[in-house]
């Protein structure tokens, strides 16, 4: 076949695949435009997933009658004076958005520019233009999509069910939205007004809050530590959610560069190196950053969407963005999720079954009975395992332990707070952190069993730590090979205590053999984590098991002093927090 010059309306038709791949990304070219224009107030419509309708009108500076019928033409744009790609203050520069609309739908835009009489209005159906019409508008621009890739009926078939194209276009409407809180918003689906959100004070965190209480649930705000970095001309602001709030996908990552909200994977995989080990893997964190730069240190042409950014000095920036996450996840310590104890608390006063004559329900009243039951008549040596009363709770944020239930839980009270701990998941935090700790600080004190184990396992499991037996070492675990299908283990990590060294080396293989491929100093970096975290689960204390109450106030006080022990290892809460508020709250008493 004959190389030939396609025709200017399939060349639109190509190129728009590219800037609109869904109803969402309509949705995304329309509000930047109404950003760009500096307006206040953003309406947005939408009827059948936005593949019937959408409508964004705006109250910014709308556009006067030449400009807007040259604004639906490709490479035509307001927004670069110069030819420098390199200082972009807008969200828009290409040109590119409505021409690729019009040239897949029918779009028609009306528009009035500040201060003028008359409004205009233009209208492009499958990439043919109108003339311009005089119209009735009284300020700013509104630009409605109608029949969206009735143009591109193959793309049409690539489109989801109406309900995920809907909670696509939410999801945009939220980013741009916390990106830009000075604006005031609005989204109807069909009939109703899915979200309104009115215009926040300027002064980007604190106005922002109220805001991210809307977008990213009250729980969040709730729970969320201030993050927040300079170094040089980038600064990082934001909130981060504490790990025991973690998601199962990235959607609540809001990440916002010089106020453009992005899918970066520079970005997205820096957030989760800071929460690695304390999220359980495949699991996300929920939080909100603003970065802000010199527009120089950002290239924003990269992505035909716009959604992803190269950075000119990407270390400082990763280095600066893990810094202030470790810095506020640090900080916050052992604090626990607030809205765990929250969400317990409403279990209890939820109970299932149906109210009884006396207005209790009868699920409640059985199930108080049950788990009570060890406690209420305490067999002979449990006796000894309730504290006397004494001012320790006052002192100590976790308080003093009070008794232990079902052999798995500490039960602890404070000035003002009933503090329920699982003994196991907080121990294994602290035998992990200190095991990070020695091995950063000169190695791991290792030792040596008095009668060597030889532990029998299958031959690929025994190669495999026979194979990784240097690495194990400067981890405080001497393995040796023992015959083919067996091992046999001189020393084990002093922190380790009297530990089950055949299940701790089964669970050591397959820690081995799932990153048996890691190269490279991140994901060795990881491995070693993961076998740190393996070990620490076997040289904690197990549920199940009694402790004194000296043992109890130890583990406690230790808690309180070791950072990130909130959370075990694999993300779940170490302890909650029921307020006495919240328990005379149960008990009517207020
Ligand atoms: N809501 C609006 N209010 C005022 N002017 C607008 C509006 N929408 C578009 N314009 C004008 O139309 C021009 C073209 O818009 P279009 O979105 O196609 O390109 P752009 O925003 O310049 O660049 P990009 O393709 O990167 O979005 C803009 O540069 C702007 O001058
Ligand atoms: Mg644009």
């Amino acid at each position: 076949m004959p190389v030939r010059q396609l025709p200017p309306d399939l060349v639109n038709r190509i190129a728009a695949g590219e800037v609109v791949e869904r109803p969402a990304s309509v949705v995304k070219e329309l509000i930047e435009n109404a950003i760009d224009a500096g307006a206040r107030r953003i309406n947005v419509a939408i009827a059948g997933g936005g593949l019937g309708l959408i409508r964004v009108a705006d109250d910014g500076s709308g556009m006067a009658p030449d400009d807007l019928s040259l604004a639906v033409e490709r490479h035509a744009t307001s927004k670069l004076t110069g030819d420098d790609l390199s200082h972009i203050m807008t969200l828009g520069f290409r040109g590119e958005a409505l021409p690729s609309i019009g040239a897949v739908a029918r779009l028609s835009i009306q528009s009035r520019s500040a201060g003028a009489t008359e409004a205009f209005a233009i209208e492009v159906d499958a990439g043919r233009k109108s003339v311009l019409k005089p119209t009735a508008l009284t300020s700013g621009t509104r630009v409605e999509v109608h029949d969206l890739f009735y143009a591109t009926p193959a793309r049409l078939k690539f489109m989801k069910s109406e309900r995920v194209e809907t909670s696509a276009i939410a999801d945009i409407v939220k980013r741009l939205a916390l990106a830009h809180p000075e604006i005031a918003f609005s989204l109807t689906t069909g009939e109703r007004t899915t979200l309104r959100l009115e215009a926040c004070p300027p002064g980007l965190i604190d106005h922002g809050l109220s805001r991210l209480g809307r977008i990213l649930s009250e729980d969040f705000v709730q729970d969320a530590l201030r993050v927040h970095a300079l170094r040089g001309a980038i600064s990082v602001e934001g909130f981060a959610g504490l790990p025991t709030l973690h998601r199962p996908n990235s959607i609540q990552l809001y990440l916002i560069v010089n106020g453009r909200p992005v899918r970066d994977k520079l970005l997205a995989g820096t957030v989760r190196a800071a929460y690695a080990d304390l999220v359980p893997t495949g699991r996300y964190p929920m939080l909100a950053l603003f970065l802000t730069m010199p527009p120089d240190e950002v290239d924003v042409n990269v992505h035909p969407a716009k959604t992803e950014l190269r950075f000119r000095d990407p270390n400082a920036v990763r280095s600066l963005l893990i810094g202030a996450l470790r810095d506020a996840l640090g900080a916050a310590g052992h604090r626990a999720t607030a809205s765990l104890s929250q969400a317990a608390l409403e279990r209890i006063v939820q109970p299932s079954g149906r109210p009884t004559s006396q207005g209790v329900s009868q699920g409640f009243a059985e199930r108080a009975q049950a788990p009570l039951a060890p406690l209420a008549e305490p067999s002979g040596d449990t006796r000894g395992n309730a504290t006397t009363g004494n001012g320790l709770g006052a002192d100590y944020p976790l308080g003093a332990a009070r008794a232990q239930f079902q052999d798995t839980f500490i039960i602890a009270e404070t000035g003002d707070a009933l503090v329920i701990v699982d003994q196991h998941a907080a121990h294994e935090r602290l035998v992990y952190e200190r095991l990070k700790h020695s091995f950063a600080n000169g190695g791991i004190s290792r030792q040596l069993l008095l009668i060597p184990e030889v532990v029998e396992l299958d031959g690929e499991a025994a190669s495999l730590l026979v194979g990784a037996a240097a690495e194990l070492e400067r981890l405080g675990l001497v393995v040796e090979a023992f015959g083919a299908s067996a091992v046999l283990v001189r020393e084990v990590p002093g922190l380790l205590g009297t530990c089950n060294v055949k299940g701790l080396l089964s669970d050591l293989t397959d820690t081995l053999a799932e990153e048996e491929d890691a190269t490279g100093d991140r994901l060795l970096a990881e491995r070693l984590d993961h076998v740190l975290s393996t070990m620490a689960c076997h040289g904690s204390v197990r549920a199940g098991r009694r402790l004194t109450p000296e043992e109890m106030n130890a583990l406690l006080r230790d808690m309180e002093k070791t950072p990130f022990t909130g959370q075990c290892n694999h993300g779940r809460p170490t302890y909650i927090e029921l307020k006495l508020a919240d328990i005379e709250k149960l008990f009517q008493r207020r």
